[in-house]
């Protein structure tokens, strides 16, 4: 095995890969309403204007500092509420009522869009992936509904590699069979890992869902932004899917949301049969929380020993590493540069 005991980006609480992240649920943001949200150590004003779509604005006035939450939508933008500036979608100034005109000033806007209910935000300037979906219902229009909301007292990318974790399934889960991964890179940006095993005959269990398998057993995760993952898994007939979208808050921990995905049917029946179908995923991504979770409120993540059964964690943190990094809370990029200096700054604190 090869060794992983010092990653860079990996488990960093200093650190994130840029990508998509959920901000708010789309029923808490109504229309002209502004909420503040703390995205990956990064304060902002997130705005659903008036013609209904949401807008994340960097928090703070580029007059006098006032958090732009505490101000108004004002139709298609909004304006601060200390002296009434008002700004646009972009983020420029088109009105300062004390002068009577705007100014060239700009307050930065994020890249955002909604998918499952859920408002999310691009960490960069430019879009460069999609949100995270799973890759059997890529450009297929969906039918989703929440989860379990919930934290964990580790980073988030040691709480993604739970699902590809392959010796714990036997001894947590008390699964029959031996899972083996094989590895997909779907892009930069995305990775899948999928169950390659069949196995399991002693299993009375097994032997009552094997009819159901022409294959090996479905089981796959896709990672995206080291920090969300979609889960596949079930019957050749019936797939169901699960999205953790897992946030970096302080201190390294872990906000996460877990959403139920499933492909849209049509008419009245359609919709009844998806709520039955999402309902049953639901009991299934809590199998996956059962057992677990007393480790992630324990854990110091130190993989010393990687072993023969590890190889699906090694080369996911391999692909956590090679993404482009940003600081948290600023979500500047890391370059080379902005990593000496950073050295050298730890250097000078440390002979304090
Ligand atoms: S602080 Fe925002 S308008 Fe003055
Ligand atoms: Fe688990």
């Amino acid at each position: 095995m090869k060794s992983v005991s010092h990653p860079q980006t990996f488990n960093n609480p200093e650190r994130f890969i840029e990508g998509w992240y959920w901000a708010i649920p789309s029923h808490q943001l109504k229309l002209g309403q502004i909420k503040p949200v703390n995205l990956q150590g990064r304060e902002l004003a997130i705005a659903r204007l008036a013609d209904g779509k949401a807008v994340a604005f960097d928090a703070y006035c580029p007059h006098m500092g006032a958090h732009l939450a505490e101000g108004k939508v004002d139709g298609d933008g909004i304006r601060c509420f200390f002296h009434n500036w008002k700004f646009d979608t972009c983020g420029n100034c088109t009105d300062v009522p004390s002068l009577g005109k705007s100014l060239p000033v700009q307050i930065k806007t994020w890249p955002t869009e909604e998918k499952y209910g859920m408002v999310w935000v691009w960490t960069g300037e430019t879009i460069t992936h999609p949100i995270p979906c799973p890759p059997e219902l890529e450009n297929i229009t969906i039918d989703s509904s929440f989860g379990n909301h919930f934290l964990k007292n580790c980073h988030p990318n040691v709480v993604m590699i739970n699902a590809i974790d392959a010796h714990h399934f036997n001894t947590v889960h008390n699964f029959p069979i031996d899972i083996v991964f094989k590895r997909e890179v779907i892009s930069t940006h995305a990775i899948k890992f999928s169950n390659t095993t069949r196995g399991g005959d002693d299993s009375w269990f097994i032997k009552l869902i094997r009819p159901f398998y022409k294959n090996e057993g479905t089981y796959s995760m896709c990672y995206w932004y080291g920090s969300n993952g979609t889960v596949t898994l079930g019957p050749d007939f019936l797939h169901f899917y699960i999205l953790f979208a897992l946030r970096l808050t302080k201190e390294g921990k872990t906000e996460g949301q877990t959403i139920l995905v499933t492909k849209k049917r049509p008419g009245i029946w359609g919709w009844l049969f998806n709520r039955v179908v999402l309902w049953l995923t639901e009991r299934v991504g809590n199998y996956f929380g059962k057992g677990d979770t007393q480790v992630f409120q324990t854990i110091k993540f130190d993989f010393k020993t990687p072993t023969k059964a590890d190889k699906a964690v090694v080369d996911f943190i391999d692909h956590v590493e090679g993404q482009k990094a940003l600081f948290w809370g600023s979500w500047e990029p890391v370059t080379p540069a902005t990593q000496l200096s950073l050295e050298k700054h730890l250097a000078s604190v440390a002979e304090l």
